[in-house]
């Protein structure tokens, strides 16, 4: 299994690029199945959930020809409708799969989606279910596998319990090929739902709202395919700007759009870290000393909840006590536990709350990454603390950031993959 070794009391300094954005183009592959047409994708993050997503869409009979950060589909005629477990328990977002698989041929046939630890129990997809119920889907469970039939997708009235961005992404993909007018409410409000909904516009489909919370789509028949450029990644945008106030370096984050991160400059601000943007770049500037500021996660233009994590190392480094309330998931707090181990000060008040009682020095350890986003806390904490820091299972964090030892070591971080 590979493995970090990090050296801390890093300084850093210089520019790093942002990378596509992952949670944009894990929903704009599996839109590729609604068209015959070939849809190319660049700006292309090359991380693990992305080759999982294309393996998964091959395995469905598509073609994929795909260049350094780029690829082109083409799914006129998949041979199968069944998501294959060997990928689908590799990646929660292959339910993405789903209402394209049921726009475009009726029918789909998935297990329970895997790849994800954190979330209640194993990450519940009632919303999906219900709404495919509510656009006419017949849905049976048979030896761990969901099966859905419908002869065509009927538009429906459809209330999100629960806001949910894969669930809001899910609905839009089934709906917008269904028999008629569409209409979600509750939706969830990233700008990844908003470029989606821009790209499927663009290629035909009629959809109206994306970015607020109610979203109405009129199904047509069929859908043209082009280009998409996925988004800059605002996860990592806002998590190399958590790293250099960590670590107290100015660096230069670029190809990014610093507005989608607007809650975390404020909050910067109250903490007292001075920054600089552009339209398309943020530059941290280096502080002096930090003040403990609570948080609380929320749906966008909320905190991220998956930038919960790199800001709970932070405020590790930051004077006074500030309370960490993670509403959007449970077990997203586990990773507190390495840091405790590492010389945190953190108290946890119940599973979706801890208070972290900073500033305290953080002695390197060996560590292991349950999530992509603590993994990648964890290398921050790795980068200011005392000593060598060993991170295994590093396969989370390839998950979502791209050759990140690379670009942290051209930014001066000591910082190894051992294979
Ligand atoms: C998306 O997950 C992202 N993943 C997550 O990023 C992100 O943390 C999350 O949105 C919140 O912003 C992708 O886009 C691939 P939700 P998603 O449905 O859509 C509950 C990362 O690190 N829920 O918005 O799965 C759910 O349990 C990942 O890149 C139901 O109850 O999250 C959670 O408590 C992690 N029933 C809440 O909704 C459902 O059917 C919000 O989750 C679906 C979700």
């Amino acid at each position: 299994m590979s493995k970090f070794l990090i050296t801390g009391n890093a300084r850093l300094s210089g520019s790093i690029a942002v990378g596509g954005a992952k949670n944009s183009a894990l929903k704009i592959i599996p839109a590729a199945i609604l068209s015959d047409q070939p849809i190319t994708i660049s700006n292309l993050p090359r991380i693990e959930d992305i080759d999982r997503s294309l393996e998964l869409l091959v395995d469905l009979g598509a073609q994929v020809e795909r260049q350094e950060h780029q690829v082109i589909i083409t799914a006129a005629k998949l041979q199968k409708h069944e998501l294959s477990p060997t990928f689908a328990n590799k990646l929660r977002a292959s339910i993405m799969f789903v209402g394209p698989l049921l726009a475009r041929y009726g029918r789909a046939r998935f297990p329970h989606p895997g790849g994800c630890v954190i979330g209640a129990g194993t990450r519940p997809i009632d919303l999906f279910l219900a709404g495919w119920q509510a656009m006419g889907a017949e849905i049976k469970f048979n030896h761990g596998f969901y099966e859905l039939k419908a002869k065509r997708l009927r538009g429906c009235d459809f209330f999100f319990t629960t806001v949910s961005v894969t669930g809001t992404e899910s609905m839009i993909l089934s709906a917008v090929l269904a028999d008629g007018k569409t209409i979600l409410k509750n939706c969830a409000m990233e700008p990844e739902i908003v470029a989606l909904a821009d790209y499927l516009n663009a290629q035909g489909a009629q959809i109206s709202g994306a970015g607020s919370p109610t979203i109405i789509i009129e199904g047509c028949d069929s859908l043209m395919a082009g280009e998409f450029i996925v988004p800059p990644d605002r996860i990592e945008t806002g998590t190399f700007a958590i790293m250099a106030a960590a670590t107290n370096s100015e660096i230069t984050i670029t190809a990014c759009r610093p507005a989608e991160i607007e809650i975390l400059l404020n909050i910067f601000k109250k903490i007292g870290i001075t920054f600089t943007t552009t339209e398309n770049q943020l530059i941290i500037h280096k502080h002096h000393g930090l003040i403990a500021c609570d948080i609380k996660t929320h749906e966008y233009p909320g905190l991220a909840t998956d930038l919960q994590s790199p800001y709970t190392v932070l405020m590790t480094q930051a004077q006074g006590a500030s309370l960490i309330h993670e509403t959007i998931y449970d077990r997203r707090l586990l990773f507190t536990d390495m840091l405790t181990q590492m010389g945190a000060n953190i108290v946890m008040c119940d599973p979706h709350r801890v208070v972290v009682n900073g500033q305290t020095k953080l002695t390197g350890h060996k560590l292991t990454s349950p999530d992509l986003r603590a993994g990648i806390a964890m290398v921050i904490a790795g980068l200011i603390a005392d000593g060598q820091t060993e991170i295994d299972n590093i396969y989370q964090i390839d998950r979502g950031y791209e050759n990140i030892d690379q670009r942290l070591r051209a930014l001066g971080a000591k910082i190894e993959r051992i294979d």
